[in-house]
């Protein structure tokens, strides 16, 4: 059978009889917005995270938005976030007003290096955001510590983090806010778009559920102007089955991954790093090689997909040309944009596949 990077098919599949009588269920309750699914999620998740509150929300990119916007960021602002990421996270930033300042990610984990974090701190920051890349959380302790000093709040980007965890604390769970999405190809995806906040503030908490639903607690009565972003009740009923499936299916993940850097290492192949203390998920195993467009080539013509996520940084995005940022700012973001490269890891991979994707990879790199 043809390896894809995703298979939500075949996880489908596992899952099917769950799901459908989920959906049917809501299709025949007629609740579809703000029913006892999303509800009952929102509490699952929370516990799950380790936190007070979570709120439900309609992306990852308005997770993330709706958090800034809580703490009350704006115009004049500025956050500071890793180059190395999904265009969404800088996006939200910029939606509030504020402006991205950009710190370079430490080469050994793709991670922002919180050791560039303070000098990049001024009298207009307000805000950290890390991002936990393709499931590895970032140094959270260090970001923590700096953000105590300069009285910043850490917004933590957790899109394709779900389940990782840092000294034993779940991201999510360390930050003003943890930001989640649900997007399908996410390692919690739902069947469409969905997001969740989670926090133990309990003021963010209680100004999250206004801006997430027009300013409004009770009906007819709007507190402050807000925003429409809800969590769908149907992608909340799969999303609660989901979860029972995450730390079973991240497993998976690590399991493959640890076929892949046991094969890699010997190999030439700079494979992800997975510091003391930290539990990488895998959303993505994403190595880094050199000659990466001779490797993909040869990867392709066996029948082995591979993908680059995020070959331009951020600083060097055409939308942020405002900002002055110049090649050679973000050195490590952008040598490892040039040489990085993703595999397939997810949890539906045969064992054989998984040896015939390493084997292939090793062989492409000689
Ligand atoms: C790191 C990161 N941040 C934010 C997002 C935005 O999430 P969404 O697509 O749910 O808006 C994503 C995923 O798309 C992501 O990978």
């Amino acid at each position: 059978m043809a390896i894809s990077m995703l298979d939500l098919k075949s996880e489908y599949a596992q899952i099917k009889n769950e799901i459908d009588t989920a959906v049917k269920d809501v299709l025949a309750s007629g609740a579809f917005i703000l029913g006892p699914n999303v509800s009952a999620f929102e509490k699952e998740f929370a516990q799950y995270t380790g936190v007070k509150h979570a709120v439900g929300v309609a992306s990852g990119t308005d997770a993330l938005f709706l958090s800034l916007k809580a703490i009350g960021i704006g115009q004049g602002d500025e956050v500071i976030t890793s180059p190395l990421t999904f265009f969404a996270t800088s996006e939200a930033i910029s939606y509030t007003g504020a402006k991205p300042i950009f710190v370079d990610v430490d080469p050994a984990t793709h991670n922002i290096d919180a050791s560039k974090i303070e000098k990049a701190v001024t009298k207009k920051t307000k805000a950290i955001i890390p991002v936990h890349l393709w499931g590895l959380p970032a140094d959270m302790d260090p970001v923590m510590r700096i953000a105590k000093q300069h009285g910043l709040s850490v917004v933590e980007d957790c899109a394709q983090a779900a389940g990782a965890q840092y000294n034993s604390k779940r991201t999510g769970s360390m930050g003003t806010t943890g930001c989640f999405s649900f997007f399908p190809t996410k390692n919690l995806g739902c069947y469409g778009d969905g997001g969740m906040i989670t926090t133990d503030d309990d003021n963010i908490y209680e100004r999250l559920k206004l801006l997430h639903l027009h300013g409004s607690k009770s009906r007819g009565i709007h507190e402050m102007i807000g925003y429409n972003s809800r969590l769908d009740e149907i992608q909340a009923a799969i999303l609660r089955i989901k979860l029972r499936y995450l730390d079973k299916w991240n497993d998976l993940r690590r399991k493959n991954a640890a076929h892949y850097t046991s094969v890699f290492s010997s190999a030439g192949i700079k494979c992800p790093a997975e510091p003391k203390g930290l539990r990488h998920v895998y959303h993505q195993y994403t190595v880094e090689v050199p000659n990466r467009e001779t490797v993909m080539k040869k990867l392709s013509e066996k029948g082995v997909p591979a993908f680059v996520y995020y070959p331009n940084p951020l600083h060097l995005q055409k939308a942020y040309d405002d900002l002055g940022y110049k090649k050679g700012d973000m050195p490590a973001s952008e040598r490892i944009g040039d040489a990085m490269l993703s595999i397939p890891v997810h949890p539906e991979l045969s064992e054989d596949s998984v040896k015939m994707i390493a084997d292939r990879l090793a062989e492409a790199v000689k």
